[in-house]
């Protein structure tokens, strides 16, 4: 595993093996890395020739009131786990060298930017968007692999993707959960053993929408009502937001029929976590 910090070799590399005719694969991440990521390296280690990694926890994806400083950070374990996988190349680059005094270029997908997660993290969505421009044309993919656990998030980079023409596929991938069905997520690391407790509640209000759904079950107002109050009986979870949307545009629905996106975040103490299902068929 090549371990690269320079934008410039980062790269060359790419640019290299390219002209050999390989495919790359991409995965880009803010790191403490969990099984939810790992899938997406499996994913491109079977799909591509090269896999190259990048750990960089972006500022411009966090608002001033927000927990860049207290992301966690395990660079030493992270690398260790990747070591396992066998991957060719894991960037690190430096913030000052992404975004360097002066930087004044964002990129913005309207109106996808502004649902769901952007009602409450208003330049979320830019500082995304920005930056996975830049790992783009600095890594160069074939391929490049998101979750579907931020589900919003993997809408608009393909949105992004299409719109200004990047020659990337962006593959999409299902949710890795933990044993009681908690979305993986690095910032369940925050949660107090209490609160991981409660956290649970998150998945089995989706559950319970999926399963009544199948049940027949199309009052979505009713049911919107029951998952709300289901959510609402553990003290420590407040919802920020849950919404029953349409997978494609996340333009809310208000009935259900075909595909529907059950959408959710809550603040589990302080801790924000996100958490989605797509329901019926
Ligand atoms: P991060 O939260 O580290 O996630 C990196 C990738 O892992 C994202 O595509 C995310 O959807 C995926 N992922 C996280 N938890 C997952 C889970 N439980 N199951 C499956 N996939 C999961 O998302 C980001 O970083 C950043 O916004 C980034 C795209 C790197 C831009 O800074």
């Amino acid at each position: 595993m090549r371990e690269i910090k320079d934008l410039r070799e980062m790269h060359l590399y790419s640019l290299k093996a390219r002209s050999h005719g390989k495919k790359i694969g991409f995965v880009p991440t803010m790191g403490a890395l969990h099984e939810g990521h790992l899938s997406l390296v499996v994913e491109a280690k079977k799909r591509c020739d090269i896999v190259v990694v990048s750990i960089f926890v972006n500022p411009i994806q966090f608002a001033p009131s927000e927990d860049f400083a207290s992301y966690p950070r395990s660079l030493g374990k992270d690398k260790k786990l990747l070591k396992n996988f066998a991957i060719d190349a894991l960037f690190l680059p430096a913030a000052e060298k992404m975004f360097p005094g002066g930087f004044k270029t964002f990129v913005e997908v309207e109106a996808l930017s502004k649902k769901m997660c952007g009602r409450s993290r208003p330049a979320h969505f830019r500082g995304v968007a920005t930056v996975a421009t830049k790992l783009f044309n600095i890594v160069n993919p074939d391929l490049a692999f998101f979750g579907e656990k931020d589900y919003q998030q993997q809408l608009i980079i393909k949105q992004l993707v299409a719109d200004l023409n990047l020659p990337v596929e962006v593959v999409s991938l299902p949710t890795v959960r933990e044993f009681d069905g908690l979305a993986m997520s690095s910032r369940n690391a925050y949660l107090n053993p209490r609160e991981r407790k409660s956290a649970v509640i998150l998945y089995k209000a989706l559950s319970l929408a999926q399963r009544e759904v199948k049940g027949g079950e199309r009052d979505l107002n009713k049911l919107l009502f029951r998952l709300r109050a289901l959510i609402g009986s553990e003290p420590s979870v407040r919802l920020d937001y849950l919404v029953a949307v349409d997978p494609k545009t996340l333009q809310e629905v208000k009935k259900i029929g075909g595909k529907v996106l059950f959408a959710l975040a809550a603040f589990i103490g302080k801790t924000r976590l996100i958490d989605n299902m797509v329901v019926g068929e």
